[in-house]
């Protein structure tokens, strides 16, 4: 054997000439049939049991899928049981059809017409592998002894089907060349032709042919190729729905699902999560939800993800991870910090400007629309920037801090997030924020105060301010005057050492907490001996004093600094 990499056969592209797909776009959904019952069952390492299956089927029907396969009823008695069990015990609503996979033989085909009996609808699905490899090491046999397989199926399939069709069961074929991504493509048109014939298919009698990308090896464009080749050659293509069932092995699945919808598919088979053999099916979550934020109804019910996910996980014990789209714990959260900004200003200006599209940026989607409204989008570790312990005070604690004292609250942050190295909750930066500014009573503390408030004939405002003060151990009176509150603090202060600052910038609004209203103020002092500037932050139920404990918050901020 060749080494590394060197013993791998490159995969040989479908020519064609004038390709139309890339120049379409997804406008509708697809027929979209689960086999997660199925493909995804038969990948999990403790499958489901019959409990699980149920009610993982019931959430498929909640979701909407109106094709589910349920299984492979001649593959075990467990199977057949399953089978037995959901159309005896009522299960299927009347508009949704159950599909049975079988391989394309002969006894195998006769236990799958026992063991849907009864049911209202049903696709029976049957299946061999095509491609070259599989005719090469595995079934020694050319292209005839291959199509003979599946055609033999067909008979007996059509056969063993008059009695039920004329029973009133609503009977369809779906044929799957296995494998036929490796299939020659002129092979692939061949064989499939055969089976729409040995079915009668018909216009009004379509037969699913289903187009496996079983082991995804080669890139979407070059399967996109193959199928309009294969749906540009097939005769029968007016008698035949086409579907697709990819694989994932390449990690592009969802890209090959969605160039082969343009390049002619109507039908899609996936599982929820992308569970599968391998690296999966395709994610029937992923290509739907992509097909809603292009405006395209997916018809399908997404709008719960995370009891769908915790449903999933219980009854395949498969984790989902963080990074899943759409359903990942962390795929609608920010920790950058310029992301943080853009995700602010974003929400901002749908605010303000009232406009009817979803324009946030780094948010593909809405989260409310899978029902994840209540997340946090912006955490905080050491890659967070100034507006994102902000963001987090105003939207968990309810303190709009003006936009100036951002830069200096988010570095008291990012000092604590590289101190500890991981992210930090918002009880955390909460409790920092008290800390620095709320929590600082020395060495100044306001003891008892009264204001007296006079208006003259010209409607000015004169207000009178005593207090009781004390320093470190000294407690000593001040009085001063001036046009409102913070006027008259400001120069009762002046003279007790505390001259040196300068006022620059104060704001204040209220924090409801339930009925209880409180006022929160914050102000801007410069400290004239260095030139420094200090936010400081009063909280209080009386709207006067907030802006006064605001002033002391910041004169012992600096005082502090200065220690
Ligand atoms: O991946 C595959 O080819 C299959 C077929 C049985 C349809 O699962
Ligand atoms: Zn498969």
């Amino acid at each position: 054997m060749k080494p590394g990499y060197q013993k791998y056969i490159p995969f040989q592209p479908q020519k064609i000439v004038g390709r139309t797909w890339p120049d379409k776009v997804i406008t509708k959904a697809p027929i979209w049939c689960s086999v997660d019952l199925r493909d995804g069952n038969q990948a999990l390492v403790d499958p489901m049991n019959l409990q699980e299956k149920l009610e993982y089927f019931h959430t498929l029907i909640d979701i909407g899928v109106k094709e589910i396969e349920i299984g492979f009823p001649s593959a075990s008695e467990t199977e057949y049981e399953i089978c037995r069990e959901l159309i005896e015990g009522g299960h299927i609503p009347d508009d949704v059809t159950i599909q049975v996979l079988v391989q394309a033989r002969e006894h195998l085909i006769k236990k799958t017409f026992e063991a849907i009996r009864g049911a209202k609808n049903v696709i029976l699905h049957f299946y061999n592998s095509t491609s070259t490899l599989q005719r090469k090491v595995v079934f020694h046999m050319d292209t005839d002894g291959i199509t003979k397989i599946a055609t033999d199926a067909a008979d007996l399939i059509y056969e063993m089907s008059r009695p039920l069709i004329e029973e009133g069961m609503n009977l369809r074929f779906e044929y799957s060349p296995e494998s036929f991504m490796g299939t020659e493509m002129d092979y692939a048109v061949e064989i499939c032709q055969a089976v729409l014939d040995h079915l009668h298919a018909t216009p009004d009698n379509k037969v699913i042919l289903n187009l496996p990308t079983t082991v995804e090896n080669c890139m979407p464009n070059q399967f996109a190729d193959m199928l309009e080749y294969f749906c540009k050659k097939i005769p029968g293509r007016d008698c035949a729905i086409i579907s697709l069932h990819p694989h994932n092995d390449r990690g592009t699945g969802v890209a090959t699902t969605e160039m082969g919808l343009l390049a002619g598919a109507d039908r899609v088979e996936a599982t929820l999560f992308g569970n599968g053999e391998r690296t999966g099916n395709v994610d029937m979550i992923t290509l739907a939800m992509n097909m809603w934020t292009q405006g395209i109804d997916p018809q399908l019910n997404f709008s719960n993800i995370n009891k769908i996910k915790e449903m999933y996980e219980r009854c395949t014990k498969m984790p989902v991870g963080d990074r899943q789209p759409y359903a990942g714990k962390l795929v609608f959260t920010a920790f950058s910090g310029s992301h943080q900004d853009a995700i602010n200003k974003g929400t901002q200006y749908m605010k303000e400007s009232g406009t009817e599209y979803w324009e946030i940026p780094y948010l593909p989607i809405d989260p409310a629309d899978v029902g994840r409204e209540y997340e946090p989008i912006i955490r905080i570790n050491s890659q967070s920037g100034k507006g994102g312990a902000a963001y987090i005070m105003e939207h968990n604690f309810g303190f709009d801090l003006p936009k100036a004292m951002h830069p200096e609250f988010g570095h008291i942050v990012q000092v604590e997030t590289d101190k500890v190295g991981t992210e930090i909750a918002p009880e955390r930066i909460n409790e920092l924020f008290h800390q620095e500014y709320i929590d600082v009573k020395e060495p100044y503390k306001l003891l008892k105060h009264a204001f007296q408030e006079s208006v003259d004939s010209e409607g000015h405002s004169h207000v009178t301010f005593w207090g009781t003060l004390q320093h470190t151990d000294t407690i000593f009176k001040v009085s001063g005057e001036g046009n409102g509150p913070i006027d008259a603090f400001f120069n009762a202060i002046k003279d007790e050492k505390m001259a040196r600052f300068s006022f620059l910038d104060y704001a204040s609004h209220a924090i409801t907490n339930g009925s209880d209203s409180q006022g929160v103020a914050y102000i801007l002092l410069k400290d004239q001996r260095d030139g420094k500037e200090y936010w400081g932050v009063g909280l209080s139920h009386n709207i006067n004093l907030a802006p006064l404990r605001a002033i002391l918050s910041a004169i012992n901020r600096a005082k502090r600094n200065h220690q």
